[in-house]
């Protein structure tokens, strides 16, 4: 079975709607083909401030999702990234081969270091995507699937194990980044031209997988349209509703030529009214479960113990074979 590995940052305490349609979608039906690994990302999610706190409690919430989401945890390995040590290992070895330059490259360390002010942002956030090689070199992946923001991580990725490679011997398996292109992206519902992000700035444009069900369609009503009244999909003219005819086609498994249709007749309203119902639908049930889950955390941080074991026997030997092939003395 090919190695599968993916994994989401614990940055807010529900994840977004683009988090289920770009990535948990296709982890759930993945796992199925696949040999899969799952972490929640808690060292790549400090290399912005964090509340300590409120990190620990969206760690098990991220871990709730997943299972609430349909991640098995008895098929799938489901951990927290910092339980298994070698990720922050083969991080500062990888730190060694990737250059500043390369480093400087990343679009995603741009946008954010460009918000926050040179000054505020920290190594930590130069080599996130360092860190994200470690965590797919380490199991020795084959498949990545990832929304189309994470694309350039992979791309990195792969460089930085051909680079290895070539320097001390064939080592690590290059990854292949998994990016379903009607997925890729979702839109914020107030500036549908930006993607949606658990930072945003404002909630009113991000669909929370944990939000009310009457909050969802809530901010689905508001979202933003256009006056042109015609649902149809238009990326360019219509960036909004082409956002939500996005959303409608994954979650109903239909095409967007057939929603379309159903909706020509009708003005904005129903189909917004339409679209809210069916997101409220997938993930009420989600949501439940989440939060039974989290009634028991003595159970949810059991499974999660139980994996990042598992996780831990792949890391190991991988790193030991790493600091074999660098020269690293072994401890006698
Ligand atoms: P994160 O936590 O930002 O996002 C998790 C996953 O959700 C996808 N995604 C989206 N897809 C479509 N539309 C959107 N609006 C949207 N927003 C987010 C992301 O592409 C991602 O797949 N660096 C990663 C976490 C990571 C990782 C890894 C991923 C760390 N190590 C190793 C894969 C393999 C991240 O920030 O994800």
């Amino acid at each position: 079975k090919p190695r599968l590995y993916s994994g989401m940052q614990p940055s807010s305490d529900s994840l977004q709607i683009g988090n289920y349609i770009g990535a948990l979608l296709s982890w759930k039906r993945m796992q199925e083909e696949c040999d899969a690994l799952f972490s929640i990302v808690d060292l790549h999610a400090i290399t912005v401030p964090q509340d300590p706190a409120q990190l620990r409690e969206n760690t098990r919430r991220t871990a709730a999702q997943y299972i609430a989401a349909g991640i098995d945890p008895s098929r799938s390995t489901l951990y927290v990234q910092s339980h298994v040590p070698a990720h922050a290992e083969l991080a500062w070895v990888l730190n060694t081969i990737t250059g500043f330059g390369e480093a400087g490259r990343m679009t995603q360390f741009k946008d954010k270091s460009a918000k926050q002010g040179a000054d505020a942002a920290s190594v930590g956030l130069f080599a996130y995507p360092v860190l994200m090689a470690a965590d797919i070199l380490l199991y020795r992946t084959e498949v990545v699937p990832v929304g189309e923001d994470q694309r350039q991580h992979i791309e990195l990725t792969r460089d930085l194990a051909t680079r290895f490679n070539s320097r001390f011997g064939d080592t690590f398996v290059l990854p292949e980044a998994r990016i379903l292109t009607e997925t890729a992206k979702i839109y914020d519902l107030q500036n549908p031209t930006a993607k949606m992000s658990k930072s945003a700035e404002s909630h009113a444009g991000v669909i929370w997988l944990l939000d009310e069900p009457s909050v969802t369609a809530k901010k689905i009503m508001r979202a933003v349209t256009d006056d042109d009244a015609s649902v149809r999909f238009d990326r360019e003219a219509k960036p909004g509703v082409s956002n939500l005819l996005s959303i409608y086609s994954v979650l109903s498994e239909r095409s967007v030529d057939s929603i379309e249709d159903e909706f020509a007749a009708s003005g904005y309203g129903a189909f917004k009214k339409g679209l809210a119902e069916l997101v409220v639908s997938v993930f009420e049930p989600i949501r439940a479960r989440t939060l039974e889950m989290l009634d028991d955390p003595a159970e949810l941080d059991r499974i999660l113990a139980g994996n990042a074991a598992r996780a831990q026997e792949i890391a190991d030997q991988t790193l030991q074979t790493v600091y074999d092939r660098i020269g690293l003395l072994r401890r006698g």
